[in-house]
């Protein structure tokens, strides 16, 4: 058996990060994506989209939450704002932790949010949660099972994981999609292989569903909104093409949106 030293870990966590935080996830990359999503989001549809998955799950105040990939920490503090939660949040990028960090503290919600760096992959949980909350993140993890075991192992006995996340349609994939995957160095799911997965870990899955109706509503909101955005007219052209190719590959119905709600077992 090969046996893993923590400094070798330390080392790929850091080559990891540093990877993420040179390429999609810059501080320049970081501003431009927030301008589009909203203030505080990296993921579709900012804090509306937010609120509407949060509904998924009944809240009550000092639920522990763990916020995986946190980003700039949108959601940690909704959550904590709008229910009293005690969000955890890891990130693998330190850019987006840094952020995280400043904002919580200008919010006054310090005492309720806590930001780590550290790989889902790789994270042992001081203590169980009660939520796993994940938006928009697995995107980037291609060991899915070994994801999905160290999501369960965070989570208590009937705790629930609430997620989003980019998924695919059925192969066969157009060349540009396939080309979109490889340059992102992004791993999709279909909706039934994530349910397959999900199933095989050990969840109750209670929710599965394909949103890409309103994944494409999202965007052409975000679309127009990148008028106003503040942004050059060199990124807003970039982001306007980036955003119609979404848009075009999810009405195909090749790029999908996905949100899941799962329970391990009570016990
Ligand atoms: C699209 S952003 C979403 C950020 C945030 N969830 C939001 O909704 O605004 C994806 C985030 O996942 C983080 N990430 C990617 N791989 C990760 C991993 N293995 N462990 C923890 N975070 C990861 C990235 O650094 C990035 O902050």
């Amino acid at each position: 058996m090969l046996l893993r030293v923590p400094w070798a870990h330390k080392m790929e966590l850091d080559a990891a990060a540093a990877a993420l935080d040179a390429g999609q996830y810059t501080l320049d990359e970081i501003r431009k994506y927030e301008a589009v999503y909203g203030q505080n989001f990296v993921s579709p549809g900012g804090a509306g989209t937010a609120r509407q998955i949060f509904s998924l799950l009944q809240w009550a105040p000092g639920m522990q939450v763990l916020d995986v990939g946190c980003g700039l920490g949108g959601a940690a503090l909704l959550l904590a704002q709008l229910y009293g939660a005690k969000v955890h949040g890891i990130d693998l990028s330190r850019n987006m932790l840094a952020q995280a960090a400043v904002r919580s503290a200008q919010a006054g919600l310090a005492h309720a949010v806590s930001w780590e760096h550290a790989d889902i992959l790789e994270y042992q949980p001081q203590q169980p949660s009660d939520v796993v909350h994940s938006r928009d993140v697995f995107l980037h993890i291609h060991r899915k099972p070994q994801l999905l075991a160290a999501l369960m192992r965070c989570l208590r006995p009937g705790g629930s994981l609430l997620f989003s996340d980019y998924l695919c349609g059925p192969a066969p994939h157009s060349a540009e999609f396939t080309d979109y995957i490889r340059i992102r160095n992004y791993h999709l799911c279909t909706l039934a292989g994530y349910c397959a997965l999900l199933q095989s870990a050990g969840f109750e899955v209670l929710v599965a569903e394909d949103r890409t109706a309103a994944f494409v509503e999202i965007l052409e909101r975000e679309l127009g909104g990148m008028q106003s955005a503040a942004l050059s007219e060199t990124e807003r052209r970039a982001l306007a093409h980036s955003w119609q190719r979404k848009i075009e590959r999810a009405q195909a119905g090749e790029q999908r949106w996905g949100v899941f709600c799962a329970r391990r077992a009570p016990g």
